[in-house]
């Protein structure tokens, strides 16, 4: 017989996954503690990272500390922390560490949660906290929904629901709307879809950046007259550019009444709707047929976890499930939910247990508070802004997001400017911000959602973008 050790079964003795696992917690912490102190600077480029990364594929292993070695100096050292509380850029990933230890947890336990039989504690903790999040949104009882990847995929899953129910599949002619901010995430899953760029009515937005109810009335007419077939409405519940929500009970009456299929995209401001401020803001969320939601951005999990509600959950089931002979014996009574029948996925992981865990361990009113911090330090940024001589703030704080731009005395070109005072501070490291364009204009926009950012974070932001924007102007 031939030897066979322990790593021949890819097993390790109990002391060394301890030794392993207290390595990687205490890196993990590391990473926690010192967040702010990594610069914020540009990463090293490929051709440094091909130099300290290729290697041929190792036939033989090696230490363990070594591979940890090289991941933290090669690997995380060149990746820019979206949780650093000075990343405003896009939208930004403050995650929390009771999630990030689920994360682990689900990886250490392996659950398959795409089948009852195999894992009904799983499954029920998916549906409750999908009912958590349904609840929130105030959707009916028969909502339902499921943890997919990220907000993409939450909206592919939900406009192939709208398909399907809507349209038994027949996309010819059928028209989608929506305003000139909507996410590329629709044009990415209407297209998978089948659906020509066409199909897709990206209709001017008006002054705040919301969707004109009136262009889509008009729109809807206009292809009806042409023989087109509207059957879709998405609408945005806080857009990346610039936080701003469409008319969104407005648009539930023309859904109504025109008998179209209203989707919301509140994969960034979705989470608000736990503050006050968020509720009234985001009214006719809940009069939604399906909505995507995102919380690895700001319900603080990491990634990836994205959730798609439909108003009716058998809409999901109706539009994803089969039955292969494989999986006949795992049918499962009526009251036994198989995920696998209601997503694209298959063999998945459960990616609940990270929010439902930090949900029970923080309580919801810590997650409500975290929110409105960001709501109130955009509303900070902006007020300094406008105490600022030479900013001009371009759309005001809404849903965390502020944009803004620099005019100084400059008489030249104001996007140029901007653009090279962003560059100035991507150079710098301090914080992290990216540009936007409305209407032609560069903004810069701020994203600020981490509840670990402070107002200290905001002024020391602020006032190396206007010594930028000084010393650049009269350059
Ligand atoms: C409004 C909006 N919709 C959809 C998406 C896509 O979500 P994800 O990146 O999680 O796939 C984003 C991501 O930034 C977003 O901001």
């Amino acid at each position: 017989m031939t030897h066979h050790s322990s790593s021949d079964a890819l097993q390790m003795s109990s002391e060394e996954m301890r030794t392993l696992g207290y390595q990687i917690v205490d890196m993990i912490v590391d990473h926690f503690e010192h967040v702010e102190d990594i610069s914020l600077a540009t990463r090293a480029d490929r051709r440094t990272l091909e130099q300290r990364l290729r290697e041929p594929l190792p036939e033989e292993g090696s230490p363990v500390e070594q591979v940890l070695e090289q991941l933290q100096r090669d690997v995380f050292a060149n990746v820019v922390p979206l949780d650093h509380p000075r990343f405003f850029a896009f939208i930004p990933g403050p995650n929390n560490f009771v999630s990030v230890m689920a994360d682990a947890l689900t990886s250490g336990f392996n659950a398959f949660a795409g089948t009852w039989r195999l894992a009904p504690g799983t499954a029920q903790v998916e549906l409750v906290t999908i009912d958590w999040l349904r609840q929130l949104c105030g959707l009916p009882e028969t909502a339902g929904g499921l943890f997919v990847g990220g907000g993409s995929l939450a909206t592919l899953t939900a406009l192939a629901t709208a398909r399907h129910i809507k349209l038994a599949d027949n996309i010819q002619d059928a028209v989608v709307y929506c305003s000139d901010q909507t996410h590329s995430a629709s044009d990415r899953a209407l297209k998978l879809l089948g659906f020509a760029p066409q199909q897709l009515r990206r209709l001017p937005s008006d002054a705040s950046f919301r969707l004109s109810t009136d262009a889509l009335i008009r729109a809807i007419e206009e292809d009806r007259a042409a023989g087109k077939r509207p059957f879709c409405v998405i609408g945005n519940a806080g857009t990346t550019n610039t936080g701003a929500v469409d008319p969104l009970a407005i648009m539930v009456d023309i859904c109504r009444a025109q008998d179209l299929w209203l989707h919301i995209d509140a994969a960034h401001g979705g989470a608000a709707i736990l503050t006050e401020q968020g509720q009234c803001l985001l009214q006719g969320l809940e009069l939604a047929d399906s909505l995507a939601l995102d919380p690895h951005k700001w319900l603080f999990q990491p990634y990836e976890i994205g959730c798609v509600l439909t108003r009716q959950s058998r809409w999901l089931y109706e539009t994803f499930s089969v039955l292969p002979e494989i999986l006949k014996d795992v049918a499962g009574r009526e009251e036994e939910v198989n995920f696998r029948d209601y997503g694209i996925q298959l063999t998945r992981s459960t990616r609940t247990l990270k929010l439902w865990m930090s949900l029970k361990v923080f309580g919801l009113a810590a997650f409500r508070h975290a929110i409105e911090r960001g709501i109130a330090l955009a509303e900070y940024a902006e007020t300094l802004l406008r105490q600022s001589p030479g900013w001009e703030v371009l759309t005001p704080a809404q849903l965390g997001i502020v944009t803004f731009r620099y005019v100084g005395r400059s008489q030249g070109d104001v996007n140029a400017l901007n653009q090279r005072i962003l560059d100035a501070m991507f150079a710098d490291g301090f914080a992290f911000l990216t540009s936007t364009l409305l209407r032609g204009q560069t903004a810069l926009r701020l994203c600020i959602i981490n509840p670990r950012t402070t107002e200290a974070d905001i002024q020391g932001t602020l006032q190396r973008l206007t010594q930028f924007g000084e010393s650049l102007s009269d350059s």
